[in-house]
């Protein structure tokens, strides 16, 4: 069997060549980095959960209208996307204070934004992902107008739908990070959601202990990584019932609801 073509790897994920032009794998890795990679480690699993709480959340997404590369899972920790050309722009969602916004304007931690903010990163791990503006965006032609327009968008319907999904199973949805990608038809383009939603991306609380469940356990070694990602998929209603539950469950339990 012929190894199939590596396209890009990134720090969570790799890229493959898939079946169909136009298509592509997108494999979950386990490592794990945090502040732009000058930390690094392997959370066992993570990749599987990824996948599976990527699908899920993609699929619901799907369902209200959001266009997703997603197409289908593939297996534990492959999935097939459509494959799009990245908008060179991480778009960072806040609902609460926390991370950098806190960092830094001074703002306390917890404390529930009066409104929604929407944040533009350009993506660029030379430079550190740095905060940028709209007119950094126009000026420097990473999207267009229009673009930005259909970005901002599907960030707030995004956001919209996450927190009811989040909040119907006890946690707060604190902030979160989206990547976009142009797809081609002829010679129009539009732009739909790529890359991945999972606790790697998010920062998800738990509405009455205040426990954080994503990836702030691992940027502050606060420990217990897994059981936090596993008890995401769990309330999300991915994890079988029962407390042995084990990442190699998960796959066996999809086989046998047969999905
Ligand atoms: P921040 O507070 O560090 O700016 O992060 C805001 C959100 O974006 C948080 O949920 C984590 C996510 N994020 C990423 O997914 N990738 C990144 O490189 C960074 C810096 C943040």
């Amino acid at each position: 069997m012929s190894r199939r073509r590596q396209i890009y790897e990134g720090k969570a994920k790799i890229l493959y060549e898939g079946p169909e032009p136009g298509t592509l794998i997108q494999y979950f890795k386990d490592d794990a980095t945090a502040f732009n990679a000058q930390k690094k480690g392997t959370i066992s699993g993570k990749g599987v959960l990824n996948n599976r709480i990527s699908e899920h959340i993609f699929t619901l997404l799907g369902g209200i209208g959001v266009p997703t590369h997603f197409i289908r899972r593939l297996n534990m920790r492959e999935q097939l996307i459509r494959q799009v050309e990245i908008v060179p722009i991480e778009v960072v969602i806040r609902n609460v204070a926390a991370g950098s916004l806190v960092k830094r304007l001074g703002i306390e931690a917890g404390t529930q934004l009066p409104r929604t903010i929407i944040e533009y990163y350009y993506k660029d791990d030379a430079l550190g992902d740095p905060l940028i503006s709209e007119e950094h965006i126009a000026c420097f032609g990473w999207a267009s107008q229009e673009e930005m327009h259909d970005i901002a968008d599907m960030a707030i319907r995004v956001n919209d739908f996450m927190c009811g999904l989040f909040a119907a199973i006890g946690i707060r949805l604190v902030d979160f990070k989206l990547e976009f990608g142009r797809i081609w038809e002829n010679d129009y383009s539009r732009v739909i959601l790529a890359d991945e939603i999972s606790p790697d991306g998010c920062r998800l609380w738990d509405m009455v202990s205040g426990e954080k469940l994503d990836k702030d356990r691992f940027r502050l070694d606060l420990g217990g990584e897994v059981e936090a990602y596993q008890e995401i998929a769990r309330r999300l209603g991915l994890m079988p019932e029962g407390a042995e539950t084990t990442v190699a469950d998960l796959d066996t339990h999809r086989k046998n609801k047969g999905k």
